[in-house]
């Protein structure tokens, strides 16, 4: 009977297990919404342990030049060159699962992120199905040791029932008893422990089921990711050095551009919003559907990544992808003279704000890339200089992202415990940035669906989210974020 109950219960922990395969979730954490205290908790800063740290303000202040701008105002709108016609000729893109990172190119949108996720799925149930497999083994190897020891007991009995034949009368009672035993075992022998053995066996044939399907499945991925990706993406005659330079010449359409800061370097591709607030701004950051992972190396912050730009039915690829353009080309734009930064975000309600800086520098690779804004105006709140509103002290101090060198989950350059590698903001806050100890402004961090996310639902208990924190808090995940830079002139 206990091993009848064990049975069962194996049983039901195999049909729990295959139910788990078909949720697809890659954390195997169930996103539920509740409104815990953790959603008004402040958590952008890592308090100090009394006695035990001390949090040394490491600023560094770079100087951001003002003077001497690029650009005069531009001229009235009649006096510029209208849109020029623009040749459009099919531009074939390296792509395929290997990105260009040079270049910038466009890869398979979803196939490579899929493939990934497939083939960690594959090697999970893989794993699982290794582990089952002996276990049913083992289990239908003991049934067969029941049925012999069954099989024995009964010859035995019979051999009993022989030599007690003659004093049946005495032993009867005792018989009677054995037998009724005997004909128990006997039945759960012959059929509840196959019928056992059979629910198990269709389970394992559900799950090689399962498994065909998923290996088609990463079949037909690998084979489609084969093709090098081919995006309609027309590249416009109009070129030069940046946006801004762009709209002067005549690219007065959003859109993909050439753009070529240094004439010693070669040119690339950017997204120009050439309509919000007069145009001329290089897109160096967008997020908008979480299409493309940021939890990414030194390498490729330092080089970009990701999709500049989708061509979604138009012939002209007039919608910005995701991506990061690359902290040497940030470095290299801001050198150039006085540019300004704007941050725009969205809510999941279509709310709208913004937070405009008009003096933007990032050093070079040597320093890491330290982060100088001033003179902010907006609506969403000065992250960068003063860090988070809802904090105090030196709780506050620790979210300031002005004077901070890059991080990247394997770069730590940031103030949490300098040297520790148990403290670094980067792993925790799932993005490369300009971590304190460690944000007010997390726009390169986790991509949550819906915006509002808890403490349970973070990889490791942090605001990881595209977090905002003087707009939302810690705890809302922006839908969209992007920075756009543009050389800094006085407008007329
Ligand atoms: C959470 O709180 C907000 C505002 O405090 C409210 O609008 C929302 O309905 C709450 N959600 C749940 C799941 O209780
Ligand atoms: C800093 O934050 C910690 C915990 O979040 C809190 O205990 C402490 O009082 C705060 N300090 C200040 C100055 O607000």
């Amino acid at each position: 009977m206990r091993l009848f109950l064990m049975l069962v219960l194996v049983g039901c922990g195999v049909w729990a297990q295959t139910q788990d395969y078909d949720d697809y979730d890659a954390d195997g954490k169930k996103a539920s919404a509740s409104n815990s205290s953790a959603t008004v908790d402040a958590r952008g800063h890592r308090p100090l342990v009394k006695g035990r740290e001390i949090y040394l303000t490491n600023r560094y202040n770079p100087s951001i030049s003002s003077s001497g701008g690029r650009y005069q105002g531009r001229p009235g709108t009649t006096t510029v060159t209208g849109p020029q016609e623009q040749e459009k000729g099919e531009q074939p893109e390296t792509g395929g699962c290997t990105h260009a990172m040079e270049e910038m190119g466009v890869l398979c949108p979803n196939g490579c992120e899929l493939k990934t996720m497939i083939q960690k799925q594959e090697k999970n149930v893989k794993t699982s199905i290794g582990e089952l497999r002996p276990q049913v083994n083992e289990l239908a190897r003991e049934s067969n040791n029941i049925f012999n020891y069954v099989n024995s007991m009964s010859n035995n009995l019979r051999e009993r029932q022989r030599v007690l034949s003659e004093n049946s009368n005495i032993v009867g009672q005792y018989t009677d008893r054995v037998e009724e035993h005997h004909a128990y075992i006997k039945e759960t022998v012959d059929t509840l422990l196959p019928s056992n053995i059979k629910v198990l066996q269709g389970v394992l044939d559900k799950i090689r089921l399962k498994i065909q399907k998923l290996e088609k499945a990463i079949q037909t991925q690998t084979e489609s990711c084969q093709e090098p990706c081919r995006t309609k993406c027309p590249v416009p005659v109009v070129s030069g050095k940046e946006c801004e330079d762009i709209f002067r010449r005549g690219g007065l359409d959003s859109q993909m551009y050439l753009v070529r800061p240094d004439p010693l370097l070669p040119a690339y591709k950017v997204y120009c919003d050439q309509t919000t607030q007069n145009g001329g701004w290089l897109v160096i950051q967008n997020r908008m559907d979480g299409s493309v992972d940021f939890g990414r190396r030194w390498d490729d912050y330092r080089k970009g990544f990701g999709n500049v730009a989708l061509e979604v039915g138009k012939g002209y690829c007039e919608t910005p992808g995701e991506y990061w353009l690359g902290n040497d080309k940030i470095t290299q734009l801001s050198k150039m003279g006085p540019t300004e930064l704007l941050v725009e975000m969205e809510d999941w309600t279509g709310a709208k704000v913004h937070a405009h800086y008009q003096q933007f520098a990032v050093q070079g690779d040597l320093t890491n890339y330290v982060l100088a804004v001033d003179r902010y105006s907006g609506t969403a709140g000065n992250c960068f200089l003063e860090g988070s509103t809802e904090l105090f002290g030196i709780n506050r101090t620790m979210t300031i992202h002005n004077g901070m060198m890059f991080s990247t989950y394997d770069r730590d350059n940031d103030n949490w415990n300098p040297g520790d590698p148990s403290k670094q903001c980067s792993r925790e806050d799932g993005g490369g940035w300009w971590y304190n100890r460690c944000h007010s402004a997390n726009p390169n961090g986790r991509y949550y669906m819906g915006g509002a996310y808890t403490r349970d639902m973070a990889r490791h208990g942090t605001d990881d989210g595209m977090v905002w924190m003087n707009w939302k808090g810690s705890w809302y995940s922006l839908k969209a974020i992007s920075m756009k830079v543009r050389p800094f002139f006085q407008s007329r």
